[in-house]
């Protein structure tokens, strides 16, 4: 990866920023004036209730839905993101839910799908390679890289389709839900995958159910709650019953909160 962008100030600068973002689906307000940061070798947490906007939100940086007002920068520009190659283009990967892996191919064949190396004829050898070398970097526990998909468990296949994501280096990477289908051993790989996405210098945002997860391995965790931005924490200053408050909506002072962990954020750069 590239060195960590500035702003004017020579303070890191968030890879990505959005604001006032919302997206209404007919009589449905989903998201409602969302401010949205990622920097550069962080894990941003995003969590809240079913129905809070997350998978909207999600949709949105991934270029499957456009806003219907608000604004996104990218390295510093202002962008727009109306298709998913748009947002593959400026280096943003998603791994969705359902992870979208090829069963009865190869894990080689998977993570080149779509990308394959040829030079006249399919490079297998250089792709092989290519492919040992990611895995070997997030240190991925994978028996061979010439097994079909089906045969592996699900946190290989969690880190397959993380791996995959990477093959374009981007610079923002998004999962949605990646252990919501992990047991404990499993979980614990998938969370050590997404630190390793972290010390590679990706900007990663993490949707999780699990709190657990997110005082794990997050930096800051945004709270959506109804649609909107009910309050962004760092984790270290924040409790597991702090987060909870303020996704059922226990917490009042989101406005105050929200606003004092833009300072101490300011503070610390
Ligand atoms: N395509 C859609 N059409 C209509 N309503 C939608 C659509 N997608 C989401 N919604 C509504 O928007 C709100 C936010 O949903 P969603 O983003 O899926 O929340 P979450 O992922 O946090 O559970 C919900 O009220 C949901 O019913
Ligand atoms: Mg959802």
């Amino acid at each position: 990866m590239t060195t960590a962008p500035t702003n004017e100030h020579g303070a890191p600068a968030p890879v990505m920023s959005l604001r006032g973002i919302s997206k209404r689906f007919g009589a449905v307000q989903a998201l409602t004036d969302i401010d949205f940061d990622v920097f550069p070798g962080e894990i941003v947490a995003i969590v809240g209730d079913n129905g809070a906007g997350k998978s909207t939100f999600v949709k949105i940086l991934a270029g499957v839905y456009t806003p219907d007002q608000g604004t996104i920068t990218f390295n510093g520009e202002s962008v727009t993101v109306p298709n998913p190659a748009a947002a593959q283009a400026l280096g943003i990967a998603t791994v969705f839910q359902d992870l979208a892996l090829a069963d009865n191919l190869d894990v080689v064949a998977n993570l080149f799908l779509g990308r394959e190396i040829t030079h006249g004829v399919l490079d297998e050898e250089e792709m092989e390679r290519r492919s040992w070398e990611l895995l070997q970097q997030l240190a991925a526990r994978i028996p061979s890289v010439r097994i079909p998909i089906a045969s592996l468990s699900g946190g290989q296949r969690q880190t397959v389709a993380i791996a995959r994501s990477l093959i374009g280096e981007p610079q923002v990477v998004i999962l949605d839900e990646p252990t919501a289908a992990l047991g404990v051993a499993q979980t614990a790989e998938v969370l050590n995958l997404v630190e390793r996405l972290r010390e590679r210098g990706h900007g990663v945002i993490l949707i999780s159910h699990n709190l657990a997860d997110v005082q794990a391995v997050a930096d800051r965790v945004a709270v959506l709650r109804l649609g909107r931005n009910n309050g962004t924490f760092r984790i270290q200053d924040v409790t597991y019953e702090e987060i909870i408050a303020s996704i059922t909506g226990a917490t009042e002072n989101a406005v105050t909160r929200r606003a004092a962990a833009r300072t101490d954020q300011e503070a610390t750069l």
